[in-house]
């Protein structure tokens, strides 16, 4: 194996992964809504519950909640973009492009209507059974039917067998989402969840300092 003394050798491969993640993150930021692509500071605790949710690198699931205005999906998007340059980090080169797929819950249960064309609902489900990391912004506020249910099953339920990891915002808890749900996703990311559940607290951000 090759190793060097000269601390000013440059070392192909972390200039490799390095180049690689600049590349994922660019596109990333890209396609982060404009206001979320802002960069904020957590505060401590949360920040902590990321860092160790993201460094336990164990498949489970993380669930945000809290009121309205409180900064959930901010919150989501910071942590997508931390997952990546964690995935491109030295310390868990990733084999292959960690793919990381984004949904508002309202457009998710859009794509997935009966009436949307077969393959590419089928295209996007496989997708999203597969992907390395799944966002879903705000999974209360959608309403469902039965079908809806069923194929966020499909999802759900691929993902929690093999142990891949979604990150869900919403206003309720994962055990008040069984009306939109279904029951059986909502018992899935309760487990998906256990031990990270993260609580924000505080006043709603859009109304401002004076609120
Ligand atoms: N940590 C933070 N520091 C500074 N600003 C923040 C922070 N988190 C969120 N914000 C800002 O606060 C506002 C509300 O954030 P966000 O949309 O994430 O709230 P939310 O909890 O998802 O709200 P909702 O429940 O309505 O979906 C946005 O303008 C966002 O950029
Ligand atoms: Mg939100």
């Amino acid at each position: 194996m090759h190793s060097s003394s000269d601390p000013n050798e440059i070392d192909p491969r972390a200039e490799w992964l390095q180049a690689r993640a600049q590349d994922a993150l660019t596109r990333f930021a890209d396609r982060t809504p404009v206001i979320y692509r802002r960069p904020i500071t957590l505060d401590p605790d949360t920040d902590r519950a990321v860092t160790d949710w993201i460094g336990g690198w164990t498949g489970n699931s993380l669930f945000l909640t809290g009121p309205i205005g409180v900064g959930k999906t901010h919150t989501a998007w910071e942590i997508c973009r931390r997952w990546l340059v964690a995935a491109y980090g030295p310390a868990r080169p990733w084999q292959g492009s960690p793919l990381v797929r984004t949904f508002r819950s309202t457009a998710l249960f859009d794509a997935l209507r009966p009436d949307a064309p077969d393959d590419e609902r089928l295209t996007l489900s496989r997708e999203l059974q597969r992907c390395d990391l799944l966002f879903i912004d705000d999974l209360a506020a959608a309403k469902v039917t039965e079908w809806t249910q069923e194929r966020l099953f499909e999802i759900f339920d691929e993902r929690y067998i093999n142990r891949l990891p979604v990150i869900v915002t919403s206003d309720v808890l994962p055990g008040d989402l069984t009306a939109v749900t279904g029951p059986r996703v909502a018992s899935r990311l309760g487990e998906m969840c256990r031990g990270s559940v993260l609580l924000l607290e505080g006043r709603d951000r859009r109304r401002g300092e004076a609120a």
